[in-house]
């Protein structure tokens, strides 16, 4: 697909079929945040994906349940609203991409931690295009934020003895997610802002 089209074509998609995605897919979409340019070339990212339909709805739970403890607590419902349906959303989602920083905790002050998250954002967004370019449906996902160290313990977890059992340490930070698979819904028209109210430039 062209780049303009792809750009356009992509949109978040919150409902999908049970069809498995491939490992060799999720490769291909990996593949493309590799690919990312990232602040000093230092590729600050890890990814995990989850195919298994127990452990996506262990993850799902997690969040839920985060809303369900929570809901009457204004101060940690704080940009919370959404959490309860991306949790919805990730109980019907054949794969879940968990992208954690692989670096030092961030903190958001120094500016190799905010680099590393724009760095994060760059990789997502390829892997988002280019699982659009592939027919599927895709979603980014920053309400993991709400439940991250619990989500990271129960990967870190879930490593636990396996030949993978390094790949992440408590020192990485979760990022957000981005669920992938065949899309289940139609797409809706774009809401955006005009270009007049986003762009000003600057001539001689
Ligand atoms: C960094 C980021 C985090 C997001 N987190 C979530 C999320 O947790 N749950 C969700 O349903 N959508 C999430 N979204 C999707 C946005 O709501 C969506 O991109 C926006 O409404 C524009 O719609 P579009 O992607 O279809 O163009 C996220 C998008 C971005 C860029």
């Amino acid at each position: 697909m062209k780049l303009d089209d792809l750009i356009k074509e992509r949109h978040s998609c919150r409902s999908y079929l049970p069809t498995a995605i491939s490992d060799a897919k999720i490769k291909q979409i990996v593949e493309a945040a590799r690919l990312a340019p990232s602040s000093k070339n230092a590729q600050q990212w890890k990814f995990v994906c989850i195919k298994a339909k127990e452990e996506s709805h262990d993850i799902a739970n997690i969040l839920e349940n985060y809303y369900i403890k929570n809901k009457n607590n204004k101060e940690k419902m704080l940009g919370a609203s959404s959490v309860f349906a991306t949790g919805k959303i990730l109980e019907s989602c054949p794969a879940i991409i968990l992208v954690f920083a692989d670096t030092e905790n961030i903190t958001r002050t120094k500016v190799e931690d905010i680099s590393a998250l724009l760095s994060i954002g760059g990789a997502v967004e390829h892997m988002m295009l280019k699982a659009t370019d592939m027919g599927l449906g895709c979603l980014w996902i920053c309400d993991t934020y709400f439940v991250h160290n619990e989500l990271a313990d129960y990967i870190l977890k879930k490593l636990k003895g396996t030949e993978k059992e390094n790949f992440i340490s408590k020192k990485n930070r979760l990022v957000c997610a981005m669920a992938v698979g065949v899309m289940a819904e139609p797409k809706y028209p774009k809401n955006r802002k005009t270009l007049d109210e986003i762009l000003c430039i600057i001539n001689n």
